[in-house]
């Protein structure tokens, strides 16, 4: 067998099983709630998930950020943690991983992937400033916006398929990206951003052969690249299944090949090495130079950057675990799973299916609901009522409104259920798929939202909204006459 070759587990009922390759020793207590209660804390939290508490919560698909599960060498790394402000050896360790495993010289670490964008924000962006990306992450679209600059989304129109065999969903448009160089002009251009596994639109990959073609386009008019590394093993182990000239490579071969194509390197390590923290990463001397000082200035000394050294030992821990494809397919695996199950049911799923979490299409799923009552975040909110799941809503309640206060719609109104690394069972995904066939069977039951209170910066954290009639009241009713008096 050729020891880069993807593990498989085949079962001998021809059955297609994301086997566990992981044994779970530490465990926590979840609590499933009834309807009645889920109903009363969707009421207190302004139908907004991420206004739930926990106690309320049975399966946390919230997000993947912070919530992957810890191996036992990265809780074991954490207790010889180096406690120093300046010239920590835990530092050191994560930067040797860096090296290691990133390929990467130099390291700027900050407390999380924002604080990294705020960083390059701050010292890149200007007033009139365009950044073209594959496609936006909210955070990094609102520190472009907050220093003044806006962005150009140039995907392929089969990007925005919801039901696609595009194995690359996630690559950059190279004709539009060279056509808004051409007319925007290069000087006002400060980098070009590429997001692995591109999150807003389904958690999709570009290929190796795509951030080859954005390097010569970059090369071409001198415009730096920078990669947005949050879902970097995922990227890379997707181009190993997809992308025929990887396939006979390994994780850390990949992985090289896409940040040595990069000029800047950042990453949350929230994501990225399931643990805390964030970086910033070049091999270049000039550009450490340029961002160096704001380090200290925005998150602390350059050898803890606002992280504990603790959780800069799992960092480290967590990079070389990165390389390690059994370790990184468990959820892409899973998420695989469950989009494959829903798709029996006829429920609009996002494929191929990406990393990070499963997609629904609300705007099929709840088609009888106008993009004006936020489909994504009504389903969110119907799905958390009658399973006391919690996804996230990905549409048009995670845009941010124009320079005239207008809304602006998204292109996909998703519910993103996170598939955490190494944390479900696959008995509790099946829980998922069942409860979610239940719903798309009386979907028409689920009502719209509206806001009741709307921040101003990044609104889906903190807003609040409330139904446009009894519908939870309703969907509560017909779940207890198909469910008894079942949790
Ligand atoms: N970039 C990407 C692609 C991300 O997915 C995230 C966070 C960030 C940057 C910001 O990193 O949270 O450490 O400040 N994504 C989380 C999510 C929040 O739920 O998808 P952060």
């Amino acid at each position: 067998m050729n020891p880069n070759e993807t593990p498989k587990v085949k079962f001998y009922s021809g059955h297609d099983v994301p086997v566990e390759l992981h044994k779970v020793r530490i465990v926590q207590k979840l609590h499933l709630v009834p309807i009645e209660r889920r109903l009363q804390a969707l009421e207190e939290g302004g139908y907004n998930t991420f206004q739930l508490n926990t106690l309320d919560v049975f399966l946390d698909m919230l997000t993947d950020s912070g919530t992957n599960a810890m191996s036992d060498n990265q809780v074991s790394a954490m207790l010889r943690a180096d406690d120093a402000y300046a010239g920590s050896q835990s530092f050191m360790r994560l930067q040797k991983a860096v090296e290691e495993v990133l390929c990467q010289k130099y390291l700027l670490p900050v407390h999380q992937g924002r604080a990294a964008e705020n960083i390059l924000g701050k010292a890149y962006i200007r007033k009139g400033s365009l950044v073209p990306m594959n496609y936006h992450f909210t955070t990094a679209l609102a520190h472009i916006t907050e220093y003044g600059g806006s962005i150009v989304e140039l995907l392929y129109d089969e990007a925005y398929k919801i039901d696609s065999v595009c194995p690359f969903k996630g690559n950059m448009n190279i004709e539009k990206l060279v056509e808004t160089i051409e007319r925007h002009g290069a000087g006002n251009i400060p980098y070009i951003r590429m997001e692995a596994s591109t999150n807003l639109i389904g958690g999709q990959p570009f290929s190796i052969q795509n951030l080859r073609d954005v390097r010569a386009v970059a090369d071409k008019y001198g415009l730096r690249l920078v990669l947005d590394a949050s879902l970097l093993g995922e990227n890379a182990y997707l181009v190993k299944q997809r992308e025929e000239e990887f396939k006979n490579s390994s994780m850390g071969e990949i992985i090289k090949i896409m940040t040595g194509l990069s000029d800047i390197v950042y990453f949350s390590a929230r994501k990225l090495s399931s643990s805390r923290g964030g970086g910033i990463c070049t091999n270049s001397e000039k550009i450490y130079g340029e961002l160096e000082s704001l380090v200290p200035l925005f998150e602390g000394f350059l050898t803890y950057g606002g992280i504990s050294v603790r959780e800069i030992e799992a960092m480290a821990v967590g990079l070389y675990e990165t390389l390690d494809e059994t370790i990184i397919c468990q959820s892409p695996e899973f998420i695989k799973y469950l989009v494959y199950e829903a798709k029996k049911y006829d429920i609009p799923m996002i494929t191929p299916p990406g990393v990070l979490g499963a997609h629904v299409d609300a705007m099929k799923f709840c088609a009888h609901i106008p993009q004006t009552q936020y489909p994504a975040g009504a389903l969110a909110a119907a799905f958390f009522l009658i399973s006391g799941v919690r996804g996230m809503e990905r549409g048009s309640i995670s845009n941010q409104r124009d320079e005239h206060g207008n809304e602006t719609y998204a292109d996909m109104e998703l519910l993103r259920l996170a598939v955490p690394r190494r944390v479900f069972t696959l008995s509790q995904i099946n829980y998922v798929i069942d409860r979610l066939h239940w719903l798309y069977e009386n979907r028409e039951l689920i009502g719209g939202l509206k806001f009741i209170y709307e921040p101003p910066v990044l609104r889906f954290f903190m807003g609040k909204l409330a139904p446009t009639s009894d519908w939870p009241q309703k969907l509560m009713a017909k779940f207890r006459e198909d469910f008894g008096d079942s949790l």
